[in-house]
């Protein structure tokens, strides 16, 4: 009889709820259907860098109570591209060699990569350097992979963020304020967009539509005007200033978006005399109980990625498009960066629903 196959799963790039589902459902069919065996990887190619490589033998009973947990239990780093490692001394170095033998020392037949368009980019180069039977899974809230309609995580944030904003209706109502909340996304403006429709925001500002203030101003004052003496708006954090500046903070190598909503608060106060308060969501929109639309299709990419390994189809990546999981290969993936489209039907929407875009 033939050995069993023996594959490995990891998590890499920023975590995102739905994660440990689709962690559970490889495990499941894996094992279920295929009785192969499965390794998860901790820490995404730093476990397969240490020495010995870091991996955990998973089965049935350990991934079953992941289905609903938040984060990732194998753990993640979206830090240290392995061809320009950071090292103590500030060098920076190739390790790529010592990830694809931590492979190789494992015994792995194939690997399940579950990663945003950076995380599988660099996966990918690891896999044809040293022949890696590589899978792709899409993850992130930001819903910024090409090709795919949906990957794993944004739902659940565009559901957090949905509730802080009809948290926020209430208290912006009982005090006439404008409440501005700040969203993550990269730069892609999915949340901001689908959170504020289902939110009910008045106003909605992403990075694909340029605005002007002097319009966010008119749309509160024709609001006051209307009797609805309070708005919500909702902001994606690499939305510019109306100068085209980004908004960062840290320093150097550690900067991280973040603060237009600050800046959309004074100039607003200022133009508009309007009281603002700002929320910013941050990790919050990461965390937390996976959405049964994200645990849907965290078993659908699960399952679809062992098939593709039980057929030996490799470099691709599994991918959601019109209500049915496809292969696609990682390279073509990967390929485009998916922001909204200013033509897309939920830009329309907003339109038509009388939101501000700013434009
Ligand atoms: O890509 C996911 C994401 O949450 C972005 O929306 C955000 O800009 C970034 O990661 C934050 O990264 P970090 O966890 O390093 O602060």
């Amino acid at each position: 009889m033939a050995d069993k196959k023996r594959i490995g799963i990891l998590t890499s790039g920023g975590d995102c709820a739905g994660l440990n589902a689709v962690i559970r459902a490889v495990t499941r069919c894996a094992i279920n259907v295929y009785d192969w065996e499965v390794w998860g990887i901790c820490k995404a190619t730093h476990g397969l860098m240490s020495r010995p490589p870091q991996a955990i033998k998973l089965d049935v009973a350990k991934v079953d109570p992941l289905l609903t947990i938040g984060g990732t239990f194998l753990g993640t780093t979206n830090k240290g591209d392995p061809f320009a490692f950071p090292m103590t001394d500030g060098s920076l170095c190739d390790r790529s060699q010592e990830i694809i033998e931590g492979y190789d020392k494992l015994g792995l037949d194939a690997l399940i990569g579950i990663g945003g368009d950076g995380s599988l980019a660099i996966l990918r180069k690891l896999a044809q350097q040293g022949g890696i039977n590589l899978v792709g899974i899409p993850k992130t809230i930001d819903n910024d992979v090409g090709i795919t309609e949906r990957s794993i995580g944004f739902d659940t944030a565009v559901n957090i963020a949905t509730e802080a904003i009809d948290r926020l209706h209430f208290t912006a109502a009982s005090h006439s304020r404008v409440m501005i909340v700040e969203v993550m996304g990269r730069d892609a403006g999915h949340i901001a967009l689908n959170a504020g429709i289902a939110g009910g925001a008045d106003i909605i500002l992403i990075p694909e539509i340029p605005y002007k203030l002097e319009k966010v101003c008119e749309h509160i004052k024709k609001r006051q005007a209307q009797g609805q003496d309070y708005s919500i708006a909702v902001v994606s954090e690499a939305v510019c200033t109306e100068s085209g500046d980004l908004v960062q903070q840290g320093h150097f190598a550690d900067c991280r978006l973040g603060g237009i909503g600050q800046y959309l608060s004074e100039k607003i106060t200022t133009m508009s005399g309007a009281e603002t308060r700002v929320t910013v969501l941050g990790h919050t929109q990461r965390g937390g109980i996976s959405s049964p639309l994200d645990r849907i299709l965290a078993s659908a990419f699960g399952v679809a990625a062992v098939e593709l390994i039980a057929q030996e189809k490799y470099d691709h990546m599994v991918t959601w498009q019109e209500r049915s999981v496809k292969a696609v290969p990682i390279a073509e993936a990967i390929k485009n960066y998916r922001a909204v489209d200013p033509q897309d039907t939920l830009v329309k929407t907003a339109k038509g629903l009388g939101i501000c875009l700013g434009d």
